[in-house]
């Protein structure tokens, strides 16, 4: 194809020749696999520009004040130092904070940097020194004096516990606590078993391999070609238009290949607007990569406090639930999260109170990671649930299965779809739970205490609107295009197997575009929603690409089709042909030689239907059992099996779905037994930003994990029954190595992570 009708399609992957036809449901290896172990996929900091200039960010050291002055002499005289920017001569920006807000930022003023002399939070970039090569400019930022007068701040959570409150207006897609239901109090009350318990999480920072980075390209005419890490490049480039009152055509957003990101690229980062700053101001092509270190310079699972209080029967009847959580935010912004709601959903109980509060603090604003909210929310209900059954002295499953909700709880409304029962079913019997012995010690092997535990997970089923291209061309390409993104997680693959089965078209001859913030509105790729909004837009503008070639077929001299309405043809291997007498036939590509183009085209817009939604829950399920090793002197807990079951409906691809789902498990024993950012409040400062103090599992620290998935259809939530897989992974992991600990132990450990000398 010409490169004209895509500057980029060197960047965009295709199946290797010989994969052929495809179906939903096969575990079609990576279209972009070759393309990333190869080097030929490029990310945000790989993109090669004319006299491109690198640009290294200057960030604060105080926590709050006001910058009195910055001396940028020495960083100047470094040889290759082209400016140093700060808040005094950086080009004009718009002043209202309005114009920053990003589609899914939460309420408040978002952070605008090098805006004023206002320091809000330590870490904050402060300058920008722009120099010929990397180096000069990384010597020279450490050569800039920014002379502060620092004013008190607050960074602890708990020492702010006092001046918390209610999250004023919320942000789209994010449910406030429902109102109570009966009388949870005097419940607890009177319910013969009773338990209370406090939960802690800590904060944690993204650590994505590709570091966040920016590379603007500064055009002959001013046009601006930005490629940036990022989990949606419309979403930036309405962001970058508005902030700098640039038009829509002067700014184009790229994203082809981003490594890793699982919400700190929801919203536009702070490298962006400032390589946009830099562009424009040297009217030149400008590069901003973060250190590793930076990247504890914005967005982190906020630190969370939790109170869980459960009253039973003695039968294991649950009769009071209550759960109150208190988060931290930042001074200019509610960031919100749903922690509380789910203890409402999961469990059938007739008495539920919810709360939900935030504490302002003197830190940059939270930002979502992986399973945002659940990932603790749910983690603290189901290590409460552990200890109920533990009072009870009955088996924790027997416990969750005694309190199985068949309709939501909280809504009296029936889920879309939920297979709850059979995650718990087939995960026990593939762990082998009827083996647990149901007092804890009771599994040694040497000096290493053995325990078995298990957890529930849940997370939202979601679909948005977006629209999807598809254009069939005379050389046989199949290209379908729609501004979505993969983080890593496998659209390229899905969305081209979406496209090749519903055309019947061999996938080495399918190409999905995304990355481009110039093709079809497309969200964010956030909230486990890609497959059931891209991949269900894909399918739409398949299937109207084929009504559109068997019209231009039916108009052909003689037609066999002449009659024929879609349900009388099927397409396959790249024919249509007739259902009644499938010898009559015709290749797609013929079509469009016969009706003399060179391409057919069609866009489809999908819109969720929210009519019929909305009577469902939609939900994600899932059960986890795992095994632990726990050393008797010196604390260390190894996690040496996991089983998951997911509910996730139908699964189109059980390749990148089981790479999803493990991913999550990683993640999650990484909650649970690794990952802390710990700040030193003195200085309202987060002290281990490094790989070598923030702890993350390595391989030697994964056991072998089991995936199955359910695989009911959930029609309701997407046309393609999907429910979607990027989140679920993640919750209750940490949940089941707790109460796994407990198990092998005795010990009960309430916080994150479960370091050794929690467990000691
Ligand atoms: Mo996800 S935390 O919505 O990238």
């Amino acid at each position: 194809m010409s490169a004209a009708n895509s500057p980029h399609n060197d960047q965009q992957p295709m199946a290797p020749p010989g994969t052929g036809p495809v179906r939903i449901g096969q575990p079609v290896p990576r279209v972009d696999g070759v393309a990333k172990v190869t080097g030929h996929a490029r990310y945000a900091a790989e993109h090669p520009a004319q006299g491109l200039l690198y640009g290294v960010v200057v960030n604060s050291t105080i926590a709050r004040g006001r910058i009195d002055s910055i001396d940028t002499g020495d960083a100047l005289a470094v040889p290759g130092v082209v400016d140093v920017l700060s808040h005094l001569n950086r080009p004009k920006m718009r002043s209202l904070g309005m114009l920053y807000k990003d589609m899914i930022a939460p309420e408040g003023s978002p952070f605008k940097p090098l805006h004023d002399d206002r320091i809000c939070y330590s870490g904050q970039p402060v300058a920008l020194v722009i120099a010929q090569t990397f180096e000069a400019a990384r010597h020279a930022a450490g050569l800039v004096r920014v002379h502060c007068c620092a004013e008190p701040h607050e960074t602890e959570l708990r020492a702010g516990l006092h001046r918390s409150h209610i999250p004023s207006r919320l942000k789209a897609g994010y449910s406030p606590p429902p109102k109570p239901r009966g009388d949870a109090d005097a419940a607890l009350a009177a319910a013969p078993v009773q338990h209370r318990g406090e939960y802690y999480s800590g904060v944690e920072h993204h650590n994505p391999m590709e570091m966040h980075a920016t590379t603007v390209i500064y055009g002959p005419d001013g046009h601006l070609t930005i490629y940036d890490k990022t989990q949606g490049s419309q979403n930036c480039r309405w962001v970058v238009s508005r902030a700098f009152g640039l038009s829509k055509d002067k700014v184009t957003v790229r994203n082809p290949y981003v490594g890793g990101a699982f919400g700190s690229g929801l919203r536009p980062q702070y490298p962006l607007l400032m390589a946009v700053m830099a562009a424009l101001h040297v009217k030149r092509s400008v590069r901003v990569v973060l250190t590793r270190q930076q990247m504890f310079t914005f967005g982190h699972r906020p630190e969370t406090l939790q109170r869980v209080a459960l009253g039973a029967d003695t039968d294991g009847t649950l009769r009071s639930i209550i759960h109150e959580a208190v988060a931290e935010t930042s001074r200019f912004e509610d960031y919100v999260e749903v922690v509380v709601n789910w203890s409402g959903q999961l469990y059938r109980c007739d008495n539920v109170r919810q709360n939900y509060q935030l504490v302002k603090l003197d830190q940059y604003t939270p930002i979502d990671m992986r399973a945002p909210g659940a990932a603790h929310g749910v983690y603290a209900l189901e290590v409460a649930m552990d200890e109920l059954a533990h009072r009870l002295g009955m088996d924790p499953l027997a416990l969750r299965l005694k309190n199985y909700a068949e309709h939501d709880a909280a809504k009296g409304l029936p889920f879309s779809t939920k297979a709850l029962r059979t995650c718990y079913e087939r995960g026990a019997e593939r762990f082998g739970w009827a083996q647990r012995p149901l007092a804890p010690r009771s599994m040694r092997d040497g000096r290493v205490w053995v325990g078995w535990g298990m957890a529930t997970g849940t997370w939202d089923a979601s679909q948005m609107f977006a629209r999807a291209r598809a254009r069939l061309q005379a050389d046989g390409v199949l290209v379908v295009s729609s501004a979505a993104t993969d983080i890593g997680t496998g659209t390229y693959t899905v969305m081209a197997q979406i496209a090749a089965a519903a055309m019947g078209w061999p996938l080495e001859q399918v190409r999905f575009e995304l990355g481009d913030s110039t093709l079809p509105v497309a969200p964010v790729e956030g909230g486990s929603s890609h497959v059931t909004t891209i991949g269900s837009a894909v399918e739409g503008a398949c299937e109207k690409l084929q009504k559109t070639l068997l019209k231009e077929a039916a108009r052909l001299p003689q037609s066999p089709f002449a009659k024929a309405t879609a349900a009388h043809v099927i397409f396959e291997n790249g024919w249509m042909r007739l259902r009644s007498d499938p010898a009559v036939a015709i290749r797609l590509t013929d079509i469009l030689a016969c009706a003399g183009k060179a391409a057919l085209e069609v866009t489809y817009l999908l819109l969720p239907n929210m009519l019929k939604q909305k009577k469902y829950v939609r939900a994600t399920h899932s059960a986890v059992f795992c095994e632990v090793r726990v050393d008797e002197d010196f604390g260390t807990v190894r996690v040496t099996r996991v089983v998951s079951v997911v509910d996730a409906g139908r699964i189109i691809n059980p390749k990148t779905a089981r790479s999803q789902v493990i991913g999550g498990v990683v993640w999650g024993i990484s909650q649970a037994l690794h990952e802390e950012t710990l700040a030193d409040h003195r200085l309202g400062r987060f002290m281990n930003h490094n790989y070598a103090e923030y702890h993350i599992p390595v391989n030697a620290d994964m056991p072998e994990v089991e995936v199955i998935f359910t695989e009911e259809e959930d029609r309701i939530v997407s046309r393609l029954g999907a429910k979607g897989v990027g989140e679920i992974g993640i919750v209750g992991v940490a949940a089941a190595i707790s109460n796994a600990i407990f198990h092998a132990t005795g010990r009960r450990v309430r916080s994150t992570p479960m370091t050794p000398d929690k467990v000691m």
